[in-house]
């Protein structure tokens, strides 16, 4: 009896799928045009499932490829070896909020703006706020330490993490850390857990810390003549003493796209303006945030600003909001392309526009830019357009993203701030890390996963 049949058998139909539907749904995420497929499909109800799943393929030598939404950037969750892929999505109950300790236990398969939504209910804030957050997984959150335009002012997700239930490749199942908001025993398990992209053990729950909700905010549009004025600009507002809690960029071109490929979103990108700062502002104190603007907008009148527009109503902040989140799906239904996730001293950023568009012309790719201006988290896409198939895939392509990523090193960065390594990212790590960093996290692996079941073939060649 050869292993899937052994499987269906230990396990059950309802749990293990070979459908061709469930096996294509799991081939591919939303990673540019790649497509894997596993040889089954695991649908597991419970930790005990996921227990007796990992503990079936580390006895056999089963890949197994954990799997959220489905909406990661650098191909985590694409069964680049066959075997299982382990979806996640039946793990989607809030277990508990707990307003008293301002906490929340989840399991992993809860999409993040639904609990986002419950937390609000009572009044409380998770704020990591991915562009896909109507669709991701927190598990998912998890795996890459997730941010979003609200990481400015209040971190990544490892910063709301308390303790994480996971289950080990051997099948054993461990507590993290506590439920604490501090915590100094022993090494910190939970953060190794955080964004080692389902490479050391599968999260089943969550214990998150969250905040009051803020009452308030305000969002402006500033208009510029040119990405580096743009750029430019966004050290200058925290040395003169704002706290946005966002402060997004995008390429005019990057708007483009979304209004080619929207309907109904009524917004008029001029001529001479070729990018966009969107900043946002929130607290408690109406006044205090009029005054904010105020100064934000003296700022910008004192830099090249063209315009500053002030967004009256919810529905100009969510049109504003909307245009921003789509801009990665609206440019890969454009183009086949390849999203970097560079991040920089923000101070550098203007530098790093300049090495990016040069690095552009040098190799034939046109560049589309937008991301998180305020931490130095700039998305590049990178567009296929006339490239040929061969330079697309092979060196030449390549040679290019690494000197990108030469500049990101040389500006104090590194190659992702957001979207992990993956599959897509790994031939580039030791641009990032030194061989004796790699060293200790694949004895990390090791000791995790002997036997390398649980996500083979990411983050490391
Ligand atoms: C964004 C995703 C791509 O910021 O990280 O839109
Ligand atoms: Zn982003």
């Amino acid at each position: 009896m050869d292993w899937i049949e052994q499987l269906k058998n230990l396990m059950g139909n309802e749990i293990i799928s070979t459908k061709t539907s469930d096996l294509e749904n799991c081939a591919s995420d939303y990673t540019e045009d790649l497509s894997f497929l596993p040889n089954v499909v695991a649908i597991p109800k419970s930790v005990e499932d996921v227990s007796a799943i990992l503990s079936f393929c580390n006895t056999h030598e089963i890949p197994v490829t954990p799997r959220g939404a489905g909406t990661g950037l650098s191909g985590g969750s694409l069964p680049v070896c066959g075997g299982v892929s382990l979806s996640m999505h039946k793990f989607n109950r809030i277990l508990s909020i707990d307003e008293e300790n301002f906490q929340a236990t989840v399991e992993s398969g809860v999409i993040n703006e639904t609990f986002q939504e419950a937390a609000k209910e009572k009044g409380l804030f998770y704020p990591p706020d991915p562009a896909s957050k109507g669709s991701c997984f927190l598990g998912g959150n998890i795996a890459h330490s997730s941010g979003g335009p609200k990481a400015l002012k209040y971190g990544t997700t490892k910063d709301y993490v308390l303790n994480l239930e996971v289950v080990l490749p051997s099948g054993e199942v461990i507590w993290t850390g506590a439920d604490t908001l501090k915590n100094s025993t022993g090494y910190n398990l939970t953060q190794l857990i955080i964004g080692s992209e389902g490479t050391l053990g599968v999260v089943t729950k969550i214990v998150f810390k969250l905040l009051p909700m803020p009452k308030h905010d305000l969002l402006l549009l500033a208009k510029f003549r040119s990405i580096h004025d743009a750029c430019k600009i966004v050290p200058q507002l925290f040395i003169q003493g704002i706290e946005p809690s966002a402060l997004e960029l995008m390429e005019s071109s990057a708007v483009h796209y979304v209004l080619d490929r929207s309907d109904n979103i009524s917004f008029i990108v001029e001529e001479e303006t070729k990018a966009y700062l969107l900043i946002e502002v929130d607290g408690n104190d109406m006044e205090k945030l009029f005054a904010d603007c105020e100064h934000i907008n003296n700022v910008l009148e004192d830099a090249n600003v063209i315009e500053v527009q002030f967004a009256d109503t919810a529905e100009q902040k969510e049109k504003l909001w909307t245009i921003r989140r789509s801009i990665g799906e609206k440019v890969k239904s454009h183009s086949i392309y390849k999203e970097e996730d560079t991040v920089v001293k923000r101070a550098y950023l203007p530098e790093l526009m300049i090495a990016v568009k040069d690095i552009g012309q040098e190799y034939g790719f046109e560049t589309v830019c937008y991301g998180h201006a305020g931490d130095g988290n700039l998305h590049i896409n990178i567009l296929k357009g006339e490239m040929t198939d061969e330079k697309w895939t092979g060196k030449h392509l390549e040679e290019g993203i690494r000197k990108i990523f030469r500049k990101c090193k040389e500006f104090g960065g590194t190659i992702s701030g957001e979207h992990g390594i993956g599959f897509v990212q790994k031939k580039y790590i030791n641009e990032a890390l030194s061989p004796i960093n790699i060293d200790i996290m694949k004895g990390i692996k090791a000791v995790f996963d002997p036997k390398n079941i649980l996500n083979p073939n990411k983050i490391w060649r």
